[in-house]
């Protein structure tokens, strides 16, 4: 049970978590606040939603859970804002980059989470990796997460390394979608067509690799017959480098992420 909530920050993120958990019913609007800085966007979820709305940071002792949901620079500022947090409120923070020890340091009295989601939580089909170095029991918070789609409980480190792939995932698989859609009008396809056929078929592997359970080499190799279409353009993908540049990619951003942390 997550009790009453605040969410701090409703941009892509904050708004993607909220809609999804209220939804599901993992939140309640009546036990759910939202701090954000425009009045015209408070009005707007309030509306919408039927949120309890802040413009300023409110007195904390009243909430269970608190949704950290802003930019990580802008998150020295609010973590110093939040004295009056109450022993064992459990605070979770989605901001890439800052670490538990940091979080715990400004807040001690928490319970603090990291998690770092992706952005397709805004449709449900997000990929959540929470970490603690406290809390026994995760299920509350691994249920808020469950509202947007699948979760895992892992290490810290673990966590960072799941940024540079899930986390910052969606956004190599649009420049792969962009690079095939393009491969489509150069054979000669209308551009919405062949956006959508390869956008099809990069959805439908993916719900095939995950719902057969099996390795995508097997899977790769029940589309793969001899001598056949399948295979002359994999082998054509590999010659330019293709999986070297995916896993160079990943490496890349694990790197600078690592960078940003310091
Ligand atoms: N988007 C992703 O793919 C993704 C993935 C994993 C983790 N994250 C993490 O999620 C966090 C939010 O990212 P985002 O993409 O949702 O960014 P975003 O869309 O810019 O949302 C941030 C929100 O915070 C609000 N805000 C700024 N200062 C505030 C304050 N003092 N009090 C209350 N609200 C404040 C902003 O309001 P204004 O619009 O009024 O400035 C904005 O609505 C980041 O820490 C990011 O690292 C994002």
């Amino acid at each position: 049970m997550l009790g009453k909530t605040l969410v701090i920050g409703v941009g892509s993120m904050g708004s993607a978590l909220l809609k999804g958990a209220l939804d599901k019913g993992i939140l309640n609007a009546n036990h759910t606040s939202v701090l954000v800085r425009r009045s015209e966007q408070l009005e707007s979820l309030r509306a919408e939603l039927g949120v309890i709305g802040f413009i300023k940071m409110p007195p904390l002792e009243d909430f269970q859970t608190i949704i950290l949901a802003v930019k990580p620079q802008v998150l020295p500022t609010v973590l110093s804002q939040m004295d009056s947090l109450r022993e064992g409120t459990t605070v979770i923070s989605v901001a890439a980059g800052v670490t538990l020890s940091t979080l715990q340091r400004a807040l001690p009295k928490a319970t603090i989470y990291r998690a770092m989601p992706n952005t397709p939580a805004s449709i449900g089909c997000g990929m959540t990796a929470l970490a603690t170095d406290v809390a026994d029991d995760t299920s509350a918070v691994e249920a808020l997460f469950a509202a947007v789609g699948e979760v895992v409980v892992v290490s810290e480190a673990d966590l960072d390394r799941l940024g540079a792939l899930s986390g910052t995932g969606p956004g190599y698989m649009f420049v792969i979608l962009d690079a095939l859609a393009d491969a489509g009008v150069r054979i000669g396809l209308p551009r919405v067509l062949a956006i959508k056929a390869a956008a099809q078929a990069m959805y439908g592997a993916g719900k095939m690799a995950l719902s057969s359970g099996e390795h995508p080499a097997v899977l790769r190799d029940q589309v793969t017959s001899p001598g056949g279409t399948t295979i002359a353009g994999i082998g054509a993908m590999e010659k330019g480098g293709l999986r070297s540049a995916l896993q160079d990619g990943v490496l890349a951003s694990y790197e600078r992420s690592n960078e940003l942390g310091k």
